[in-house]
């Protein structure tokens, strides 16, 4: 399903409108979640929902796509201070029930697994927010990832780094090389996908994940293969569309 709505406010609250529904039906629901600029609108319009009682998120779960490695939790930049900034505490989540890839465990291959059967054991993801990369990433799964890769380590594509350097004071050699990431058949095995794009810069991308033929050349491409993903685009994300 490809919805193309006004501007950006409107991608925000439409992807809040729908992950509400899910929580209201499933108010212990496990929600995927997704850190960078694109969900930020989603997440404030959930906020506002969740401040005028319309949902409540204090029982529902949360999982992180990604995170990067050897940036400690504490850091302002990791993805695990991040969610909870941005994520956990303004929507009322139950910090104990959202969990983020562990970046800095010592032995990152074992704390791969671990995740994945976290994921598992909570009885999977309900709905994953997405966001997705000017070369096609979702998650972190730079083109040539394996449509069936699961949580594992990968390294950043330069494109990535540079894009990323934003949160780190333009600072490129700040930017960690590597990160954690749930991998394409992690996100394919999660009930419902919801993307949210916004601006010109993503158009590309968007249309090759579109209507592009399925290619690892092209992460975002795996999503035609979902039997329930939706993509939820600004004029401007859609303006490459035919
Ligand atoms: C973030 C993530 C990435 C971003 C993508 C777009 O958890 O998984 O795939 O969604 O890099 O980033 P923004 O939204 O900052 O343009």
């Amino acid at each position: 399903e490809i919805v193309i709505l006004p501007d950006a406010a409107a991608v925000g609250a439409a992807a809040a409108a729908r992950i509400a529904a899910v929580v209201r039906a499933k108010p212990e629901a496990v929600l995927g979640l997704s850190t960078g600029s694109s969900p930020l609108g989603t997440y404030e319009a959930l906020g506002e929902l969740v401040r005028r009682g319309e949902v409540d998120l204090s029982r529902a779960a949360g999982f992180a796509l990604d995170e990067y490695v050897g940036l400690p939790p504490e850091s302002p930049q990791s993805y695990a201070a991040t969610i909870d900034t941005t994520v956990t505490r303004p929507l009322g989540m139950d910090p104990a029930r959202v969990r983020t890839p562990p970046g800095s465990a010592a032995d990152l291959e074992a704390a791969c697994e671990e995740y994945e059967q976290a994921i598992r054991g909570a009885g999977g993801v309900d709905v994953q927010l997405l966001g997705i990369g000017a070369n096609g990433h979702i998650g972190f799964n730079e083109p040539t990832s394996s449509f069936a890769s699961r949580t594992r380590i990968k390294t950043l594509a330069p494109r990535t780094r540079e894009d990323n350097a934003r949160f780190f004071d333009g600072d490129l050699d700040a930017v960690p090389l590597h990160c954690i990431t749930q991998g394409l058949g992690t996100i394919l095995d999660a009930r419902r996908l919801l993307l949210v794009a916004q601006g010109e810069a993503k158009a590309d991308a968007v249309a090759r994940t579109v209507e592009g033929p399925l290619s690892a050349m092209v992460p975002g491409s795996a999503l035609q293969l979902h039997p329930h993903a939706t993509v939820l685009l600004d004029e401007a994300a859609a303006s490459r569309l035919t």
